[in-house]
């Protein structure tokens, strides 16, 4: 007799993140559109003020500070004037809020919605855990840890080519024949980003993403004080003799916001 033991890498979460550009002269239309009427309707819990555990279903408004190009142009999340993110343990009241809020702001500018997941971890067994998610910043106030940065991305062709084994490889630091550390890997390169950066990464249905879509949507909250060290951790990862990873990375662009408690605040 052999065991059925597979594990699941189903989605545990569902969620997106809705790019808005204000088309010029709309931002009234924009801020007397009914989406916190349909936030109370799919009961969206407000992520500015986070509760205890993790909502069924929640919401979080973001206002744009800036954008810095990746290596992949993306007009529609470049140029946002805001961003809403939506996510829940149903895939349907996803879907129910991207829908109807394409909807309500046809006419204040154009969307871009970009979709994703959380799967079950793929590279980390209880020792990576215990380094890199056992003592992760969770979800803070949005007075607390105002900045947020959404960083889409893909790995290339070169990359999913690859055995699980080898890209799992990428995470740990690698030595040489006398023990020497060579480089950090991911994980390592990171560390610094543990303790004060608040993450959550989404992944495309379907592995890789069809030609258009992003791979991953990673996504960060920190406090202002913290702001450096998001930018450092990022340096770290895109400096491929310490992170070889990133060969295989393309970016999209960077865009950084200001967490914001209402809909209204995002057009003030
Ligand atoms: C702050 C400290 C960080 C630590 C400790 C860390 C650690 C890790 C670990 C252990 C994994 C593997 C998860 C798994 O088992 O599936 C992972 C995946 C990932 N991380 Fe990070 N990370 C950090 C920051 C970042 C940042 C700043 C970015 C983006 C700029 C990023 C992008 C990603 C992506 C896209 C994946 C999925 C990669 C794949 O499955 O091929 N991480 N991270």
């Amino acid at each position: 007799m052999r065991a059925n033991d597979v594990r699941s890498s189903e989605f545990l979460r569902h969620g997106a993140y809705v790019c808005l550009r204000l088309s010029a002269g709309a931002r009234q239309a924009g801020a007397a559109a009914a989406v916190p009427a349909l936030a109370e309707r799919l009961a969206l819990r407000n992520e500015f003020e986070p509760g205890a555990g993790p909502p069924e279903n929640s919401i979080a408004f973001l206002r744009r500070v800036g954008a810095t190009p990746g290596d992949m142009a993306d007009e529609g999340l470049e140029r946002a004037d805001a961003i809403v993110h939506v996510a829940s343990a149903s895939s349907d009241v996803v879907a129910t809020f991207c829908k109807e809020v394409e909807r309500l702001l046809a006419p204040a500018g154009s969307l871009l919605v970009l979709r994703g997941g959380v799967r079950p971890m793929v590279y980390t067994g209880n020792a990576m855990h215990n380094f890199a998610y056992a003592h992760r910043v969770l979800p803070q106030p949005g007075t607390v840890m105002p900045n947020a940065f959404l960083l889409p991305m893909s790995k290339t062709a070169a990359w999913w080519a690859k055995d699980w084994m080898e890209r799992h490889t990428y995470f740990l630091p690698r030595y040489d024949d006398e023990g020497k550390m060579v480089n950090e890997g991911h994980a390592l390169a990171a560390a610094a980003g543990i303790a004060c950066l608040m993450r959550r990464t989404y992944k495309h249905e379907s592995e890789p993403a069809p030609a258009g879509s992003y791979d991953f949507l990673t996504y960060f909250e920190c406090a202002d004080a913290d702001v450096p060290v998001f930018h450092e951790v990022c340096a770290a990862l895109r400096d491929v003799s310490r992170n070889p990873e990133w060969k295989f990375v393309r970016e999209g662009p960077t865009w950084q916001g200001r967490r914001v408690a209402t809909w209204r605040e995002l057009f003030a």
